[in-house]
């Protein structure tokens, strides 16, 4: 069988458990695509920098133009705006299916890269984007995509949550809580993404596009992060039976839909206080389907390149066969209604 071959771009604490999972998964993943997954390179900025031993050198380029146009699905795991966009686009225009973990570029550009991707007839996947490990792409974008969501409430950022629990539970100082969550490989290479809340006002407007069926874009959602929060606040909520969570909501209203995200107080006896650590939990509620909750890791290398390797696993099938998923780029052609701030 002739092997599709992957370009990951960026072997960071994502990438280099992607590559980690594809190498001691091969011969499963194989079975799985119904045919073999081979690594065509990696591409990092500096070669001759040792990047552990799941790595291997003779992969590594620093050409990732002369990568991305031999591969049959490209893995952009490097974050940021410039060059992952202008990658993305390269690989869909040489025809290749790409598989993403950036929220910040989806939110920003992601009409651009749908219609490109629409255009080409080639997959753009993006489970990991929002919420790690947890599978909430896929149910919003195709499970749910016969019902009508009215509302997506939740935490979606798992340094945050990590820092909040961190200073709930054992007392830290946000500080010390957020370098244990940079240390960890919850937090974005550039943490103010994390605190400010703008990394989940973008997974805010990405839901709310898939599941509104319209644009959201980042300066549609109302953002206020957890810089403010003090130990002091902390301890206040605790008095009163509460816990500071930074919540994502999205919901249509009588005028249309509004995005958020916030610091709010939720009652201890409330089943979002129970998440603890860098955990996720977001609710849906549509018209048939009621209400649903999903729940797990939001954050951390092994658990958000099992979302990867999902994707992964669905477009390398869609190459070895035929096929394609959902197209994102019909949202185009719907009328988007008023947007309220919060
Ligand atoms: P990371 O540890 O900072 O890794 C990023 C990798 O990309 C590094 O190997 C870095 O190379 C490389 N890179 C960055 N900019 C580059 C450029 N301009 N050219 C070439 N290589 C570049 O980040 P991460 O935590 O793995 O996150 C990667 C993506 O996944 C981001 O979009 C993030 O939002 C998303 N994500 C992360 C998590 C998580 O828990 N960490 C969860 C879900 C989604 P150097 O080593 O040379 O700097
Ligand atoms: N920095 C992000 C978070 C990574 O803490 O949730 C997962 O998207």
């Amino acid at each position: 069988l002739k092997p599709v071959s992957i370009a990951i771009l960026g072997p960071g604490t994502v990438g280099s458990e992607v590559v980690r999972l594809l190498t001691a998964q091969a011969e499963d993943l194989a079975a799985r695509v119904g045919a073999p997954l081979e690594i065509a390179g990696i591409y990092v900025r500096d070669t001759s920098k040792d990047r552990g031993p799941n790595i291997p050198r003779a992969l590594l380029t620093d050409d990732a133009s002369a990568l991305v146009a031999k591969a049959d699905v490209v893995v952009e795991l490097m974050g940021g705006i410039e060059p992952a966009r202008t990658l993305i686009l390269e690989a869909i225009a040489s025809g290749a299916s790409v598989v993403t973990a950036n929220k910040a570029l989806l939110a920003q550009h992601g009409p651009e890269l749908y219609e490109a991707a629409d255009a080409a007839n080639v997959d753009l996947y993006f489970e990991a984007a929002v919420a790690g490990a947890i599978p909430l792409v896929r149910p919003v974008r195709e499970s749910l995509a016969g019902d009508h969501i009215s509302r997506i409430l939740g935490i979606v950022n798992g340094t945050t949550n990590y820092i909040l629990d961190e200073m709930t539970m054992r007392g830290l100082d946000y500080d010390v809580a957020l370098k244990q969550a940079q240390e960890l490989g919850y937090a974005e290479a550039d943490p103010t993404a994390d605190v400010e809340g703008h990394d989940a006002a973008a997974k805010a407007a990405i839901l709310a596009s898939l599941a509104f069926h319209q644009r959201v874009a980042m300066d549609d959602v109302y953002c206020e992060g957890i810089s403010a929060v003090t130990s002091e606040d902390v301890i206040a909520a605790r008095e009163t039976d509460q816990v500071i969570k930074l919540l994502a909501i999205a919901e249509r209203t009588a005028d249309g839909v509004a995005v958020r995200v916030h610091p709010a107080l939720v009652p201890m006896t409330h089943p979002l206080a129970g998440v603890h650590g860098a955990f996720n939990a977001v609710f849906v509620e549509a018209e048939s389907a009621g209400g649903l909750m999903f729940y797990g890791q939001g954050a951390g290398g092994t658990p958000t390149a099992s979302a990867v390797l999902g994707d992964l696993v669905s477009v390398a099938r869609h190459k070895a066969s035929g096929g394609k998923g959902p197209h994102e780029s019909n949202y185009a052609e719907h009328e988007v209604l008023p947007i309220e701030a919060a």
